[in-house]
């Protein structure tokens, strides 16, 4: 296919993860835009196998631009719904304004349209470039409250690190067999972005409950407890996560629905630099106050 780059010496290439050289210069053009190295997926088992990544390559073979789809199905509001996230959408300085972006947002959604995909996702700082696609701003609340009373501890708790293989395969293990945590928005299965964020952000505690057979993702500061994930099988009352994990809060933040964790928040609106876009008949069930877990951002 004729690509907006053609005149310009530029190799249209799509799903070309298989080939190392192309994934480092993806690696690279991430890096050098936003200042991140998701070269670290190589230590948690490679990158996203699910992931369909559209973009274009200089006669040197340097990624000058891209823009990625991948599946990440959800639970929205009881139902499970094919969802494709977007993410890792950059463009070199040099080659911006020049309709690459573009070109690719049309060969990714064009992409997830035949592939059945029926919602859309993105995080994004300029929700500008996505209205003409059809998303809109879903605003996102956390929820909070005082805790609820409290609960004796149960069975015994660990604390996890991804640095050490026995935690990472039990972190995975757990990832790929859990329920959603909330029944109304929450992420239904999906592993990559739960890692990179574990890896990313240095004040996330992960604790395994082996009661629960579950992993807990949460922050603590002098003013609240922020429950940011459970995955597992089963998912714990919250009453039962505060007294695994020794916590006495004043207030607790759920930052997902908790409509599964036997107490309920207020809901606030969650204040971020980047917001939520979606698109999708699912989108119009979404009619409360919701937030993404921040194990799920990508
Ligand atoms: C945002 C970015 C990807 C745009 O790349 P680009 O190749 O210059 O974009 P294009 O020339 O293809 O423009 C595509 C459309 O987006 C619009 N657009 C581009 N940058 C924009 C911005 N900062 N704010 C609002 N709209 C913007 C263009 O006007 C164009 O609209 P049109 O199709 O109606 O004419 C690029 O500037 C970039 O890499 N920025 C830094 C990283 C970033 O912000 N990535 C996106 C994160 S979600």
């Amino acid at each position: 296919m004729p690509g907006a780059a053609d005149s310009h010496g530029l190799t249209f290439r799509q799903d070309y993860f298989g080939e190392p050289a192309a994934w480092a210069g993806l690696v690279a053009l991430l890096h050098d835009t936003f200042g991140i190295d998701v070269g670290i997926q190589d230590r948690f088992g490679g990158p996203d196998p699910t992931s369909m990544p559209f973009g274009y390559f200089d006669e040197a073979g340097t990624c000058v631009a891209n823009f990625s789809a991948f599946s990440m199905p959800l639970m929205i509001d009881g139902r499970l719904v094919k969802a494709a996230g977007f993410q890792s959408g950059a463009v070199r300085p040099e080659w911006r304004g020049r309709g690459l972006y573009r070109d690719l947002m049309h060969r990714a959604f064009g992409w997830c349209d035949v592939q059945g995909f029926d919602f859309g996702l993105l995080l994004t700082d300029k929700p500008a470039v996505y209205e003409p696609y059809g998303f809109r701003i879903l605003s996102q609340h956390r929820f909070s409250g005082p805790p609820p009373a409290g609960a004796k501890p149960v069975g015994s708790l660990r604390a996890l690190s991804l640095e050490k293989s026995a935690d990472l395969a039990l972190v995975m293990r757990l990832l790929r067999e859990r329920t959603p945590v909330s029944s109304i928005f929450a992420v239904a299965a999906q592993t990559e972005m739960f890692l990179l964020n574990g890896h990313f952000d240095p004040d996330i505690q992960l604790a395994y409950l082996d009661q629960f057979d579950s992993i807990v993702a949460w922050k603590s500061d002098e003013t609240s407890f922020q429950l940011l994930d459970i995955a597992g099988r089963t998912i714990p009352p919250l009453s039962a996560v505060l007294a695994a994990l020794d916590q006495n809060p004043h207030r607790v933040d759920v930052c997902f629905p908790p409509d599964r964790l036997q107490w309920q928040g207020v809901p606030e609106p969650f204040v971020s630099y980047t917001s939520l876009m979606i698109r999708g008949d699912a989108a119009d069930r979404l009619t409360g106050p919701v937030m993404l877990s921040p194990m799920a951002e990508f």
